[in-house]
């Protein structure tokens, strides 16, 4: 879809099958952006109480004929006090969602009159919501008839003149940042027999071409020259051989040491040895999104343009049964030197991480953030409207719950204390890779942090939030890209 951006006319004017309008709650005082000689036609669905403007209530109108808008779809924003750019991106997937079950192709909004301090962020949202509402899966479909949601062509915003500026920056962030969160639920959606880590490592290599990142891919010869046993060890259950990605944008000085963002790329995880039940184990495919998210969240950075040296590091593989596949009571080793006894075979993720959180140090960063989807705990912690943050920095947490308060992509502390790593005592190895069942998302993070020295590091537990049932305007059922907005309003926060 492309998003268009128009200068204001006389919208009563504007050639469009569809405007979109905002309106607030606030009995009859709340139309922003209703041309005069609409008024008196919209008053009247008020005091009908066709429409109160709650947060996502719509009617539509249609207009006599003459040039101009064929249709106004209002959709309510609610209580004007309580508007945030959460409430916008659900607008711009409201909007949306109108133009689909209209079947036009294309469609206008006009946001009404915002100050020019907000403008920006405001478009930004809306825009993002369009464009992730747009989104939907149907690659692996051959029916060619075009389902009412592909009709859809382009959206135009307008702008007030005083506010063209701000409004034309947020349509293009908006975009790019809806369209990084698209290409990793396109990456998450895929399934496993086709979305291998080799795959991923094509797909990345093929979007670092693209955005002028460089890319460097490690197959099973250099990840052994590079001493990473942990995900050699998880690999070895799979025919698919294992990947290691690595993706640099140059942002900044050369001598800026750089962020880096670490993201799991199991492939599918069928828990190997310590099988998972058969029932829900094809949601298994998505515990790549924190990989995927790392793609592309570097693509979003690049075509920003953000100044800043960020590093994207992605250890790819399968955890599934063979012969070799490694089984509960090996003990085995890691880039870092420590042994690990594996006492469940499905608690693979932190030992791929483990290998890439070490490497990532030789980057010396500014601070690593990791996101994966880790623990089936951080669903009964926190469900699915919110991901763990836990790390060994405190303002390095704030900074990441601000960035996902900002994006929409929220994520919640939890603590890090010393207690929690006696849960990982084992007999014969230096650590175990599993904690029993109380604190499970604490006591991964643990484990993890066993691999990160002194470095400002935060990890992010996003099995709850990464793909679901896509309640939200802007959503659909599956992959959510999470956190993919997070990452880049975090990364455009330290560039500021
Ligand atoms: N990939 C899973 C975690 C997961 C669970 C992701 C639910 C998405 C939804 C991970 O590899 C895993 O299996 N973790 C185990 C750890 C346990 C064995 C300590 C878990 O959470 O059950
Ligand atoms: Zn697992
Ligand atoms: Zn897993």
């Amino acid at each position: 879809m492309d998003v268009i951006h128009l200068h204001p006319k006389e919208i009563r004017e504007h050639v469009t099958p569809l405007l979109v309008l905002p309106v607030y709650e606030e009995n009859g005082s709340g139309f922003p952006s209703i041309p005069d000689e609409l008024t008196h036609e919209v008053e009247r669905a008020f005091l009908k109480e066709d429409i109160k403007a709650k947060m996502g209530e719509s009617l539509l109108i249609y207009l006599k004929s003459g040039v101009g808008p064929k249709r106004i779809l209002f959709v309510g924003l609610g209580e004007k006090s309580l508007l945030d750019s959460e409430l916008l991106r659900r607008f711009g997937g409201h909007a949306i969602r109108g133009a689909e079950s209209l079947g036009v192709s294309s469609l206008t909004i006009y946001p009404g009159c915002l100050e020019s301090e907000v403008a920006e962020e405001s478009y930004q949202a809306i825009v993002e919501g369009a464009v992730l509402a747009e989104w939907h899966y149907n690659e692996m479909k051959t029916d060619l008839k075009k389902s009412k949601d592909e009709i859809l062509q382009s959206l135009e915003m307008l702008a007030g003149e005083e506010i063209v500026a701000e409004a034309k920056a947020g349509i293009e962030a908006g975009k790019i940042i809806g369209e990084a969160a698209n290409f990793a639920r396109t990456l998450q959606s895929r399934p496993g027999n086709i979305a291998t880590p080799t795959h991923l490592a094509k797909e990345a290599s093929k979007m670092a071409c693209q955005y002028g990142l460089k890319v460097t891919v490690m197959g099973p010869t250099e990840i052994k020259e590079n001493d990473m046993q942990a995900l050699l060890a998880v690999s070895r259950g799979s025919s698919e051989e294992p990947r290691f990605i690595i993706l640099e944008h140059a942002g900044g000085d050369s001598n800026d040491s750089p962020l880096v963002l670490v993201g799991k790329g199991l492939t599918f995880d069928s828990g190997g040895i310590s099988i998972k039940p058969s029932g829900g184990m094809e949601d298994m495919i998505f515990d790549m999104s924190g990989g995927a998210s790392v793609i592309a969240t570097l693509q979003g950075v690049a075509a920003l343009g953000i100044q800043k040296n960020v590093v994207g590091l992605i250890p790819c593989s399968e955890n599934l049964i063979n012969g070799a596949a490694m089984k509960p009571g090996d003990i085995i080793g890691s880039r870092e030197g420590k042994t690990i006894e594996v006492i469940n075979t499905d608690a693979e993720g932190r030992l791929i991480l483990a290998d890439a959180l070490s490497y990532a140090q030789s980057f010396k960063p500014a601070a690593i953030v990791d996101c994966a989807t880790l623990t089936g705990a951080v669903i009964i912690a926190l469900g699915h409207n919110a991901a763990a943050v836990l790390g060994t920095d405190e303002d390095l947490v704030k900074e990441l719950e601000i960035a996902g308060r900002r994006s929409g992509e929220r994520c919640w502390p939890l603590p890090l204390w010393d207690e929690y790593r006696q849960q990982l005592e084992s007999e014969v190895a230096d650590l175990s890779n599993i904690g029993g069942r109380p604190a499970g998302t604490i006591t991964a993070a643990c484990f993890l942090k066993e691999f990160v020295s002194d470095y400002k590091w935060a990890h992010l537990d996003i099995a709850g939030t990464a793909y679901g049932e896509g309640k939200l305007s802007y959503q659909r059922k599956g992959a959510l890209g999470f956190p993919t907005r997070l990452l880049i309003e975090w990364v455009r926060s330290r560039a500021e």
